[in-house]
C-alpha cells in the first residue's frame, strides 16, 4: 500500500480528497481498532465473534471483514435498551431511538466525539449538496427521537449556516416562515415537502419565487420522476441524503449537488458491503443486492455488517473520487410486495403515476388478501376533479402500464383531490391489510 507520504487530513467536514490507496489503509486502520473496541466491550460481539472461533487479530484486512457475522436490527431488539453500548453509559451524550412497526424501539447512542464526527459529516453532505456557510437552512426533518432533525441541525451549525429548527408540521407556518426568513437550504422527507409546495400553491404563491436553491431530501425513497416533479415546479436543486439511525442518522452517504447522480458513501466513517439478501453472499460492485454498513469511527455503538435491508448498488465515485456511490434506494427489502410471484416495490409505481400529469404525487399501495391470492390496489387521486369517465380512462391507463412494465395486475381506483394520506415525515406508502397471523 503506498502509504509513504499521506496527503494532509483535512477536516472531515470538508469534501475528502485522499487517494483511494490512502482512504484502503485509513479504513483499514479504523476497522481494526473498531473491531477490537467492540470485541472488548460488547457482549453480542464478543459471543458472535466466539461462536466463529474468531478473535480480532484475525481481522487484519478488509477483506477479512466477510469472516464475521451480521448484525440485524432483532440483535439489537435483544439487547434492548442499552446492552450495545461499548463505552460506560456515563460516556453516552445522546440518545436517538427508531420505531419501528413492532415492539421495542432501537436504541442508539453517541459519545460527545460521536456528536462531533456526525456534525461534520452532515456539515460535508449539505455542502456537497450545495449549500455552504451563510445559507438560511430551513430544517423540517422531525426533532426528537427521529435522527433527522438533531442530525441536519448540527450539521447546518457546523457548516456555519443559519439554521431555522422547525421540525415536521405545521404546514402553513413551514411557508410562512421559509418566505419571511428567506430560506436557501431546506432539508426535509420528499413527501412532506410535496405538501409545502401544495400549500404554496394554495395560498397563491407561485413555488418558483421562492429563495430556496436546494433541497436535501431523505428518510425515504424516492425517484428520478419525483425529482424531476419537485425540480420542474420549485426550480430549486433536489439532492438525495441517505442515513440510518443504527448507523448515525443522516449524513451516510450524499448525493453530489453537481452530478446527482447517486449517493457518495462517506467511505472513510463507513464501509459498504452488498450482499445477496438470499444467500448472504457478498456481491461484487455493480451488482444489486442489499447494503451492509459497518461503522468505522464510531465510539458508543459500533456496528459491524448491519444489514440495513435497503436494496441498491455500489458504483465508481465521480464528485468525490475515492469514495464509492450508491443507486438511489430502490426499497426496504420488507417493502417489496409480491404479488402472484411478482416483485414489486412503491417506487416502480411511483413512476408511472408521476408520468400521468392529471394526478397529483401522492398515492397508496393497499394489499388484500380476500382468498388465497394477495391482490394489490394503488390508491391515486387526481389534481382536480375529474368526470367519471375521465377517472376510468386514467385508471385503467394505469392498470395497464403497471401490467406491461412491472408484471403485475392490479385494480387503480381514483379518489378525490385531498383524500390521501398526507405525512409530515415519512410517507406511508404500503397500507397492508391482509388479515394477521
Ligand atoms: O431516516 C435517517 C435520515 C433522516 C436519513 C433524514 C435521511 C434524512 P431511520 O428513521 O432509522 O433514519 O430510517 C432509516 O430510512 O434504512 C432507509 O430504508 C430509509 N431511507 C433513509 N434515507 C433514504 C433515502 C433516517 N435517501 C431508513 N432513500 C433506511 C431511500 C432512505 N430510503
Amino acid at each position: 500500500m503506498t502509504t509513504e507520504s499521506p496527503a494532509p487530513a483535512l477536516p472531515d467536514h470538508e469534501i475528502p480528497t485522499l487517494s483511494v490507496d490512502e482512504l484502503r489503509h485509513l479504513q483499514t486502520e479504523r476497522l481494526r481498532a473498531t473491531i477490537s473496541a467492540a470485541y472488548a466491550n460488547v457482549p453480542h460481539y464478543t459471543a458472535a465473534f466466539d461462536a466463529k472461533g474468531l478473535t480480532p487479530d484475525d481481522i487484519r484486512s478488509l477483506d477479512d471483514l466477510r469472516r464475521l457475522p451480521f448484525l440485524a436490527k432483532a440483535d439489537l431488539r435483544d439487547y434492548y435498551p442499552f446492552g450495545m453500548f461499548a463505552v460506560p453509559r456515563t460516556e453516552v451524550v445522546r440518545i436517538h431511538a427508531s420505531s419501528g412497526t413492532t415492539g421495542r424501539p432501537t436504541v442508539v447512542g453517541y459519545t460527545k466525539q460521536d456528536i462531533d464526527t456526525w456534525a461534520d459529516l452532515m456539515a460535508r453532505s449539505i455542502r456537497f449538496a450545495g449549500g455552504g456557510p451563510g445559507d438560511i437552512i430551513h430544517v423540517a426533518y422531525g426533532y426528537g427521537l427521529f435522527t433527522g432533525g438533531l442530525g441536519a441541525h448540527y450539521g447546518a451549525e457546523r457548516l456555519g449556516g443559519t439554521v431555522v429548527p422547525v421540525s415536521g408540521g405545521m404546514t402553513e407556518r413551514q411557508v410562512q416562515l421559509i418566505r419571511d426568513f428567506g430560506a436557501t437550504v431546506i432539508l426535509v422527507t420528499p413527501s412532506y415537502f410535496l405538501s409545502l409546495i401544495d400549500q404554496m400553491e394554495s395560498e397563491g404563491i407561485d413555488p418558483r419565487s421562492t429563495s430556496l436553491r436546494v433541497g436535501i431530501f431523505g428518510a425515504e425513497p424516492w425517484t428520478e420522476a419525483m425529482r424531476r416533479e419537485i425540480e420542474e415546479r420549485t426550480g430549486m436543486d433536489a439532492v438525495d441524503i441517505y442515513g440510518l439511525s443504527e448507523v448515525m442518522g443522516p449524513g451516510v452517504a450524499q448525493e453530489a449537488g453537481t452530478t446527482k447522480d447517486g449517493l457518495h458513501l462517506w467511505e472513510d466513517h463507513f464501509y459498504p458491503e452488498i450482499i445477496d439478501p438470499v444467500t448472504e453472499e457478498v456481491l461484487p460492485d455493480g451488482e444489486f443486492g442489499e447494503l451492509v454498513l459497518t461503522s468505522l469511527t464510531r465510539q458508543a455503538m459500533p456496528v459491524i455488517r448491519y444489514r440495513t435491508r435497503d436494496l441498491t448498488r455500489l458504483l465508481p465515485g465521480t464528485a468525490c473520487p475515492s469514495m464509492r456511490r450508491m443507486e438511489k434506494v430502490t426499497g426496504r427489502s420488507d417493502d417489496m410486495m409480491i404479488i402472484r410471484g411478482v416483485n414489486v416495490f412503491p417506487t416502480q409505481i411511483e413512476e408511472f403515476v408521476l408520468a400521468e400529469p392529471r394526478l397529483s404525487p401522492y398515492f397508496q399501495c393497499v394489499l388484500r388478501q380476500p382468498g388465497r391470492m394477495v391482490e394489490l390496489t394503488v390508491l391515486v387521486e387526481p389534481v382536480e376533479s375529474l368526470g367519471d369517465a375521465d377517472a376510468d380512462a386514467i385508471a385503467r391507463h394505469l392498470q395497464h402500464e403497471i401490467k406491461t412494465n412491472i408484471g403485475t395486475s392490479c385494480r387503480v381506483e381514483v379518489r378525490a383531490p385531498g383524500s390521501i394520506e398526507r405525512s409530515i415525515g415519512k410517507a406511508r406508502r404500503i397500507v397492508d391489510e391482509r388479515p394477521k397471523g
